[in-house]
């Protein structure tokens, strides 16, 4: 299994160049949207639709007219102005996904960066959905699936890399149990079964030093200081830092749709 880690928005287009038949790959977007559809998962939904545009949303609710629209823009919940008169039902705050909310609902969700990942990984064998919140489960099941290629692909902030999203995929590498320092070998970094691109290792290495405190490190990111600056959404940012609350994998459908595997 070769291990890469997509580090920032930018090379998201040439993703969509690549030959991911053998693929799986999983989306990291822990401030805040794949944090959020796994707990919207979680809470009963029945699936989420990532989608690009505003408009988008606006078709898919024209066209079912139960679906739930959620998403942000600078963070905040999507209002009828930025939205043709309609006002979005939910923000991007895994809190607010509660299940009497979201039980047996569709939710259609656009997001700065966290759709536009997953929808970047179409043609990939396999799109899972991953935080800190399900990562052991999301683990679990690509050792038991093996596939040729993994990657590990960070949403970002913006167009800028994003620091939670690769201590992220740095977590990830570990929990997949590769040795920090293997025996010497033409990559000098796990030949054979494994083997790590440099991104993985900076993630990796990454993560080593940022685990002893995981928060203090988070706190000091682009969307974690945004957020921890708007009241009423400071507790996500500890909230998407609990790990394994969530003992379930969330995969991306051939019809675009993420759903409990
Ligand atoms: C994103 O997709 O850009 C993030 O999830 C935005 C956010 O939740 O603040």
């Amino acid at each position: 299994m070769k291990i890469e880690v997509v580090l920032t928005p930018a090379e998201l287009p040439a993703l969509k160049q690549r030959d991911l038949r053998d693929a799986i790959c999983v989306v990291f977007d822990v401030l805040r949207a794949t944090s959020t559809f796994v707990t919207a998962l979680q809470k009963g939904a029945k699936a989420i639709v990532p989608v690009g545009e505003i408009s988008e949303a606006l078709a898919w609710r024209q066209k079912q007219p139960d679906v739930l629209l959620g998403g942000e823009r600078d963070g905040v919940r999507i209002h009828a102005a930025q939205a043709g008169g309609v006002d979005f039902d939910l923000g991007n705050s895994p809190r607010e996904y509660t299940p009497e909310k979201v039980r047996g609902k569709i939710i259609v969700s656009t997001t700065t960066n966290g759709t536009r990942a997953l929808r970047a990984c179409a043609g990939a064998r396999t799109i899972l959905a991953a935080s800190f919140l399900n990562l052991s489960a999301t683990a679990a099941f690509i050792k038991k699936i093996q596939p040729a290629q993994l990657l590990l692909v960070c949403a970002g902030t913006r167009e800028n890399e994003a620091l939670e999203d690769v201590l992220a995929a740095g977590a990830m590498c570990e929990l997949l149990n590769i040795p920090l320092a293997p025996a010497l070998s033409p990559l000098g970094r796990g030949e054979g079964v494994i083997q790590m691109s440099d991104s993985a290792e900076m993630a990796r290495r990454a993560y080593a030093r940022a685990k002893s405190d995981l928060a203090a490190t988070v706190r000091t990111s682009e969307n974690a200081r945004r957020l921890l600056a708007i009241p009423e959404l400071r507790d996500d940012v500890s909230f998407c830092l609990q790990r394994d609350i969530y003992p379930l994998v969330a995969a991306m459908d051939a019809d675009g749709s993420v759903r409990k595997r």
